[in-house]
């Protein structure tokens, strides 16, 4: 640490060198010419140096700039004596807006952090299709949870269906919406259980090592998101670990309570539930957009509890009720196919015949064998299937 301190101060004062003295009375928004352009190659370099200690540079702005940063009061504390007037602000104003263009202190609050429930709300109506209950339920969830001035727990919402019928997307949706970085974002981690903690016999060390990441993550971060992909495979274990972070308590580390924390948990289980209760709605004359939660809530609920073959419908999390809400994915149908066929095709640019989204939909397989209504494989790899259609 001590060497790299050395080489990021020595950075800083080094730019300072390079720039020509701020001329008086010239406007903030006009740095000095060439320093623009000198600014990007640091800045490129630079990059590089912070990717290793992000938080080594939040520490060295609070010393620069103390009224920036109330949270940090050990780096506070030893701040370097640097008086402002020294530095120059027109210097200092440069560098903080370079510093953050690519780091966290943007205007109020965190920058990483971009809530846009507008753009959620206009994501889940426009590109998720097919699925009323979910739009409606996760908006309202999500939104009323970030409402709080001071959330006692954290929201866990999962999300259940038929593989293809939206849950990863939904899950994107909320990251990329939340945050500005989506997925990638530092505050968001996503586990899939068969990927993250594929062996049984270690179940002991994923406990660990998925604590220590979760309460990682909400130390960087006052907003987390996590996704459980694949969550009927996780070991009961590793969903115990989680029951209290799930609780907003971590008996280790009181400094993390009541920051916002989202869980995610995607699974199958409960799908074929789902999918029997809307065919059954279906035949008796209702339309698909008339189906509430309570005709599907809680015969899924039922089905996730009494599933003797997966952890989490057997675990604490769902007998104890830390779940807040179970959001059925319902099965597709031949014209939700069609529409993400469409979307395939726009986000590729492409142009596309009413003929080419019939026989892209014709591709997938429908069920039951009678009816023929749900495509088995929802909306999956639309993507790819639509290659067969381009000239
Ligand atoms: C929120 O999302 C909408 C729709 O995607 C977008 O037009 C808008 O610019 C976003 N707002 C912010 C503040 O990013």
């Amino acid at each position: 640490m001590p060497r790299l301190r050395l080489r990021l101060l020595l950075l800083l004062l080094l730019l300072l060198l390079l720039l020509p003295p701020p001329r008086l009375g010239a406007s903030h928004a006009s740095p000095p010419d060439g320093a623009l352009e000198l600014l990007q190659g640091l800045r490129e370099r630079l990059r590089e140096v912070t990717a290793l200690s992000r938080r080594y540079w939040a520490h060295l702005r609070c010393r620069v700039w103390p009224e920036d940063c109330d949270g940090d009061k050990e780096a506070r504390a030893s701040s370097l004596g640097w008086s402002l007037p020294l530095l120059g602000q027109q210097y200092l104003d440069i560098l903080t807006s370079w510093y953050c263009s690519f780091q966290d202190c943007c205007g109020s609050g965190d920058c990483r952090i971009s809530n846009n429930l507008t753009g959620l709300a206009s994501d889940l109506s426009r590109r998720l299709h097919g699925q009323h209950l979910a739009r409606e339920l996760v908006l309202t969830s999500v939104r009323g949870y970030l409402e709080l001035p001071r959330p006692h727990k954290a929201l866990a919402l999962s999300f259940h269906g038929w593989s293809g019928t939206g849950k990863n997307f939904v899950a994107r949706l909320l990251a990329e919406n939340l945050f500005r970085d989506g997925l990638r974002s530092d505050c968001v981690k996503v586990f899939i259980a068969t990927f993250h903690f594929p062996h049984l016999k270690y179940v002991d060390l994923y406990q660990g090592q998925l604590t220590d990441q979760v309460r990682k993550t909400q130390e960087r971060c006052p907003q987390t998101l996590f996704i459980f992909d694949e969550a009927e495979k996780l070991h009961p274990g590793l969903l115990e670990a989680l029951r209290p972070h799930l609780e907003g308590q971590d008996p280790e580390n009181p400094r993390v309570q009541s920051r916002r924390t989202i869980f995610l948990f995607l699974s199958n289980l409960g799908g074929s539930v789902i999918n029997e209760a809307v065919l059954n709605l279906l035949k008796a004359g209702w339309s698909r957009e008339d189906i509430q939660l309570e005709h599907l809530g809680p015969q899924l609920q039922a089905e996730i509890a009494k599933s003797t073959d997966s952890g989490f419908g057997h675990s604490h999390l769902v007998r104890e009720d830390l779940i807040d809400f179970f959001v059925p994915f319902l099965p597709l149908e031949f014209r939700h196919v069609r529409l993400c066929a469409r979307d395939a095709f726009l986000s590729q640019e492409l142009v596309y015949t009413e003929a080419a989204l019939d026989q892209v939909a014709k591709m997938m397989a429908y069920v039951p064998k009678e009816e023929q209504l749900f495509s088995s494989q929802g909306c999956k790899s639309i993507s790819q299937r639509i290659n067969y259609f381009l000239p």
